[in-house]
């Protein structure tokens, strides 16, 4: 970020940050958030404490949301949902959840996986793992390499899981993997840790859910972490949430106490003002509805710059090699080259992005797709 800064060329390009972009390079206050801000700010009375669960009526619409008005686990009264700072703070309060019920357990990650997870996890102390998940010089996903790891490991050890637009690769189950992976976690009884930080950026709210409805349909016990950084730009709000399931009401009240506690030990209280916003437009359906669209179109505008950079990179090296791009899914892809290209790209074309070579193509326009195509085609001297 700080070399992009201090670069004064007029046509570098950023596709290495990890946040939303519009058409101007600008991550927008949503509309519904700004409406929906301007009525909390003037209903509020008190800058007093909430609850360290954080707002009752923002957990209830947050666990609908995720897990559908409707499902068993709600039936049976077995999911517990604590307001979070953002993700992150439900990615570190499971952690010390795992970590205080289980210590000796292993934690699986996808290999890749999204670089926080690493510390965010692994600070409680818990053992981590690396699964196959994706290849990135072939384009795809090693799926039956990473059912076969799974398959190996001890009864009770944790599996993290991003539920759609895998960071960093875009690349995610399909239906017939979600079921497949459901059964293998029940089987051997692995505790799925669902990370879903990006609902409604792949197809939708609901079939963005779909693999946290389905693995929690066949297993006794989950823990969901769950962030309205993207889906709601509300970033810095740090606006998320743990949802936990327990095999039964009993279970779901321990944990959720544990969750608790947990809670008041790192941060006290969950920041109130992105949660209040959220809970407003979930209880507002004009606002809602508002939030719907406008989480459409940041959808529509990236997987745009994927099909424009897919078929740019097409022209520029005459081969289909970049089509994946237009397939995967979210924000995030890896071009799949070396440290060494990523390097050129920057010091010779000025653009910017991870040197596991993930771009975020939020930073793609019309007006850079083909000067990037035409970059990444000229760096490439060996065959990817
Ligand atoms: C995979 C993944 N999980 C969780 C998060 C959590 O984000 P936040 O703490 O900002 O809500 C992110 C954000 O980039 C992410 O990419």
């Amino acid at each position: 970020m700080a070399k992009y800064r201090a670069d004064s060329s007029p046509v570098k390009v950023d596709l290495g940050v990890g946040v939303y972009r519009d058409l101007d390079g600008n991550t927008p206050v949503l509309a519904c958030v700004r409406r929906a801000e301007q009525a909390v700010l003037a209903a509020q009375s008190t800058k007093s404490y909430v609850a360290a669960a954080g707002r009752e009526e923002f957990n209830g619409a947050v666990e609908e949301m995720v897990l559908g008005p409707a499902h068993a686990a709600r039936r049976a009264a077995r999911a517990r949902t604590t307001q979070t700072p953002g993700g992150c703070g439900a990615l570190r309060v499971g952690a010390e959840l795992i970590r205080a019920a289980a210590p000796s357990v292993t934690v699986h990650v996808s290999d890749p996986t999204w670089g926080n997870h690493v510390p965010l996890l692994g600070s409680s102390g818990l053992r981590l793992e690396r699964y196959p998940y994706y290849d990135a010089a072939a384009h795809r996903l090693r799926f039956d390499a990473m059912l076969e790891h799974l398959d190996r490991a001890t009864a009770g050890d944790v599996v993290l899981i991003h539920v759609c637009c895998h960071n960093p690769t875009g690349a995610d189950l399909d239906p017939a993997q979600w079921q497949a992976l459901a059964r293998l976690l029940a089987q051997r009884r692995l505790v799925p840790f669902l990370d879903l930080a990006y609902q409604g950026f792949a197809v939708d709210l609901q079939a963005d859910a779909q693999g946290v409805r389905l693995v929690a349909d066949q297993v006794p016990e989950a823990l969901i972490a769950i962030s309205f950084s993207k889906n709601m730009g509300l970033y810095r709000e740090r606006t998320g949430a743990l949802t936990v399931i327990g095999e039964n009401q009993a279970r779901a009240d321990a944990m959720q106490s544990h969750v608790l506690q947990i809670a008041r030990s790192i941060y006290s209280m969950p920041p109130d003002h992105g949660a209040a916003i959220a809970a407003h437009i979930f209880a507002n359906p004009a606002l809602k509805a508002q939030w719907i669209e406008e989480l459409a179109a940041m959808r529509t505008r990236i997987s745009e710059m994927r099909g424009l950079l897919a078929r740019q990179l097409h022209e520029a090296t005459g081969k289909g090699t970049f089509d994946f791009i237009r397939a995967q899914r979210g924000m995030f892809s890896l071009l799949g080259v070396s440290p060494d290209a990523v390097e050129r790209l920057r010091e010779k074309h000025h653009i910017y992005m991870l040197t596991d070579s993930r771009m975020n193509l939020a930073g793609i326009t019309p007006h850079n797709a083909a000067y990037v195509a035409n970059a990444i085609a000229s760096e490439l001297q060996e065959p990817v």
